[in-house]
């Protein structure tokens, strides 16, 4: 075995129903605190009235920060400015990962004076953080990006010269994450779907990253388990807590694996497509999750990559019911399931969010292959792309 470095994600209180007592396991951390949540999704959570009611009740102060869609970078720095010197005690996010990339940015830029643009990771002036933050609560109620279990907060403005870069320190790991399935149950089944395939994306990214460890590799391969088990049912019938418990700890796992194996081309382009376009990331990674892998198994074939061809063909195992195929068999059927699922969840191509074959040159030449299990040249990366667009 070979040698490995592994950073746990955050202290885990799993169960269904956990987050009930949410005053009370957050009464010791302090008296004063942020919390960052949603807006409908927010009111629309089970113990919403009874979380309030409860904070009020044992002398909880709180500001409520309401995060409307993915985070910008103006509006950390504007909520920031207004929380910088009100002695808060820590950071309580309730959402998806969009609610959890803000409350992480807001908890570590409160406790500094500077603006956020400083410490974003490729932007000009950017500098490292220095890893001072609010200890952080991450309470999601979606099964997606993992955030509660990651050391970055993806800050966002598109446009022209836009950028969709990460605020990252070791230290800015949630100190605890609650997963509780019972607060995914009113997510919406597109939602759903795009949010699980992120984690799908993830999962199998870190599993088959150059990156990837023993440790990782555990984890991330069931990961992969429960989301074939369990995606679909999730989207397609909402309030089965079994299927909803499967996706939450497959998304938390997505988010243990990838801050320690890193990403692949599905995720350069969630970045590159991003900073030119205001599309959903899980729309991005799971419209393209299915071409790249067909990509990737390619182009393993041709540079005789045999570990990345092991790792394809069992992630093809675990989508299979059928035993004793050869390995060939296997890497079609991965391909062709993972088209079919992006089929059955409509998850549409690019084109239908206003991309156009004259943008994907200039997204291709943006598009990072990160910790990719095999090299691919731009025009590989550009038919990737053109085949989703
Ligand atoms: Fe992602």
């Amino acid at each position: 075995m070979q040698k490995f470095i592994f950073h746990p994600g955050p202290a885990l209180k799993f169960g269904n129903g956990e987050s009930s007592a949410l005053a009370n396991i957050i009464k010791p951390w302090g008296d004063k605190f942020i919390l960052v949540t949603g807006s409908q999704s927010f009111v629309n959570l089970p113990y919403y009235q009874q979380w309030l009611t409860n904070f009020a009740a044992i002398g909880l102060i709180y500001k409520h920060i309401i995060v409307k869609g993915e985070p910008r970078a103006a509006f950390i720095n504007e909520q920031c400015r207004m929380l910088r010197n009100n002695d808060y005690k820590f950071v309580v996010a309730i959402g998806g990962g969009s609610v959890m990339d803000a409350a992480k940015a807001i908890a570590a830029m409160v406790t500094v004076d500077n603006d956020i643009e400083n410490y974003l990771e490729g932007l000009p002036q950017y500098k490292q953080h220095p890893g001072t933050t609010l200890p952080l609560i991450a309470l999601p109620t979606t099964a997606g990006t993992g955030s509660e279990a990651t050391k970055n907060a993806v800050i966002s403005n598109p446009g022209i010269n836009g950028f969709k870069s990460s605020l990252r320190h070791d230290n800015f790991i949630p100190r605890l994450a609650i997963i509780d399935p019972s607060l995914h149950v009113p997510c919406p089944a597109n939602v759903t779907a795009a949010s699980g395939l992120d984690a799908l994306t993830q999962l199998i990214e870190a599993y088959t990253s150059t990156q990837a460890n023993t440790m990782t590799d555990t984890l991330a391969i069931e990961g992969i388990s429960l989301c074939v088990r369990s995606l679909k049912k999730a989207a397609l019938s909402g309030d089965n807590i079994e299927a909803r418990s499967d996706m939450a700890l497959a998304a938390y796992l997505s988010g243990v694996v990838l801050a320690n194996a890193g990403l692949g081309v599905v995720h350069g382009f969630a970045s590159s497509v991003a900073s030119m376009f205001d599309i959903p990331h899980g729309v991005i990674c799971g419209t393209l999750l299915g071409e790249s892998t067909r990509m990737n198994i390619k182009k393993a074939k041709i540079l005789n990559n045999i570990i990345a061809l092991s790792k394809f063909t069992n992630i093809g195992k675990v989508f299979a019911t059928e035993s004793n195929k050869d390995d060939n068999w296997y890497l079609d059927f991965l391909v062709q399931q993972l088209n079919k699922l992006i089929d059955e969840f409509n998850i549409q191509k690019l084109g239908a969010y206003q991309v156009t074959s004259n943008d994907l040159q200039a997204i291709s030449k943006l598009t990072k292959i990160k910790n990719n299990p095999v090299t691919l040249t731009q025009e590989e990366i550009l038919e990737i792309i053109t085949s989703r667009t």
